[in-house]
C-alpha cells in the first residue's frame, strides 16, 4: 500500500495495482455512522465531506484496513474483502453475471423440476429459477391442476403482480378480456405487455384442463433471434435496437402505451429485454426510408420467430406449470378446439434477478 496525494495505492499479490480515491474510501467506511449496520444504507452526508480530504495514515489490522484522515477526528475502516471487490474500475451496471445457453428446437425437452421438490426445498425452487435464468422458461411437473396450487407455487418465488388482467387470473375462450388470449385463436410468438413500460418480467401460464383439439404452446428463444440478427442480419439488429415501437392497450378501462426498441441494450450495450408483440403494436409513422428499413427488420425478426427450427412446440398438459422470462423468451400457442382452462400469473423481473442474486449470495 502506498498513500498517494488524491489516492490509495494497493499492489495485490496477484500484481493487479488499485487505486482507492480518499473520498472513495471515506464514502464507502464500514463504521456505525456511516452505513448503516441493519439497513446496510449510507448515513453518511457525502456532500459536507471535503473533497479535498486525505488520509494521515493507513494500516492493516486483520481482515481490515484503518484510516486515521488528516482533518477527520474518526478513523475509517473498511474490510480489505470489500477493497477487493472493487480493485478493478468497472462501469456499474445491475446486471447479473449469468450467461443464457441459447436454444432452439433442437431442445428437445424443456427444462423440469418437480413441483414437490419446489415446495420442500430452498434447493429445489433454486433449481427451478436457475433453469429460467439459463434458459428463458422451466416446467414445473406434477403440478397439481388447480389454481390454488398453482397460485402456491407462484408464490413460492415472489408475490403475484396486479394488472389489468388482475392478480393470479384465470382464463378460457370467453373474451372477458379485449384479448387475443381469451379467443381460440392462434397466438403467433409474441412477447407480453409491449404497452407496459415495465413488461410483466416472468409469466407463469399452467393449463387446467383441455378437451379439444390444437392448443399447442411454442416457446422461442429472443436472446438467440438477436444473436442470430447480430451477426448475420447487422442492418436489422441496428433498426430493432434504436428505433422505438408503440405498443397499446385498448379495452377494459384502460389505455396503455409504451414505446421501445424490440432489443433493448443497457449502458454497457449488453442486451437487456426483447420486447416483440405485432398485435398489439400501435400504429406509428416514420419518414419513408426509416419505415422501411422498420419493416424489414420485423419481417426479418418475425419470421425467425415463426421458423419451425427455432420453435419448442409441445400442448401443455395440466400438471406442467410453465415459467417463463417475458423479456426474454416469446410465447405463442395454436388455434384449438374445445375448451382451455389456463390460470397464471405475471411476476416482476426484479423480483426474479433478486431471488438470483440471494441465492447467489448463499452459495458463495
Ligand atoms: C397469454 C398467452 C398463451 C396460451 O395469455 O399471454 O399468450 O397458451 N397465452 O393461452
Ligand atoms: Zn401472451
Amino acid at each position: 500500500m502506498a498513500q498517494q496525494n488524491t489516492y490509495l495505492e494497493v499492489h495485490w499479490s496477484d500484481g493487479v495495482e488499485s487505486r482507492y480515491p480518499w473520498l472513495w474510501l471515506r464514502d464507502h467506511a464500514h463504521d456505525a455512522d456511516t452505513l448503516h449496520p441493519v439497513t446496510q444504507q449510507r448515513q453518511l452526508f457525502t456532500a459536507a465531506i471535503d473533497p479535498a480530504i486525505s488520509a494521515a495514515a493507513v494500516a492493516t489490522s486483520g481482515p481490515a484496513v484503518e484510516i486515521t484522515w488528516a482533518n477527520e477526528s474518526t478513523p475509517s475502516v473498511l474490510p480489505v474483502d470489500f477493497l477487493a471487490q472493487y480493485r478493478v474500475p468497472s462501469t456499474p451496471t445491475a446486471r447479473l453475471n449469468r450467461r443464457p445457453t441459447l436454444w432452439d428446437a433442437s431442445l428437445k425437452s424443456a427444462p423440469s423440476v418437480p413441483y414437490a421438490d419446489i415446495m420442500a426445498s430452498d434447493d429445489g425452487l433454486v433449481a427451478w429459477l436457475d433453469a429460467v435464468a439459463e434458459y428463458g422458461f422451466a416446467i414445473a411437473t406434477d403440478t397439481p391442476a388447480t389454481a390454488e396450487a398453482t397460485e402456491a407455487l407462484v408464490r413460492r418465488a415472489s408475490y403475484v403482480r396486479e394488472t389489468i388482467f388482475g392478480g393470479f387470473w384465470e382464463f378460457t375462450a370467453d373474451l372477458s378480456k379485449a384479448d387475443t388470449a381469451y379467443t381460440t385463436l392462434e397466438l403467433r410468438p409474441h412477447t407480453d405487455g409491449t404497452y407496459s413500460h415495465d413488461a410483466p418480467g416472468l409469466q407463469m401460464l399452467h393449463c387446467l384442463g383441455f378437451e379439444g383439439t390444437g392448443g399447442e404452446s411454442t416457446m422461442v428463444d429472443g436472446f438467440a433471434i438477436a444473436e442470430e440478427l447480430r451477426r448475420n442480419q447487422p442492418e436489422h439488429h441496428q433498426v430493432l435496437s434504436s428505433i422505438a415501437i408503440p405498443g397499446q392497450y385498448i379495452g377494459d378501462g384502460s389505455h396503455l402505451m409504451a414505446a421501445r426498441p424490440v432489443l433493448r441494450h443497457d449502458h454497457t450495450g449488453a442486451l437487456v429485454q426483447v420486447s416483440f408483440n405485432n398485435y398489439d403494436r400501435a400504429p406509428l409513422m416514420l419518414p419513408v426510408d426509416e419505415m422501411e428499413a422498420l419493416y424489414a427488420a420485423l419481417r426479418a425478426f418475425d419470421l425467425l420467430a415463426n421458423e419451425p427450427a427455432r420453435q419448442w412446440r409441445h400442448v401443455l398438459a395440466p400438471g406442467e406449470a410453465m415459467l417463463f422470462d417475458n423479456w426474454r423468451v416469446l410465447h405463442g400457442r395454436a388455434a384449438y378446439t374445445g375448451t382451455r382452462r389456463m390460470c397464471g400469473a405475471y411476476l416482476n423481473h426484479e423480483d426474479f434477478e433478486s431471488l438470483l442474486r440471494l441465492a447467489q449470495r448463499r452459495h458463495s
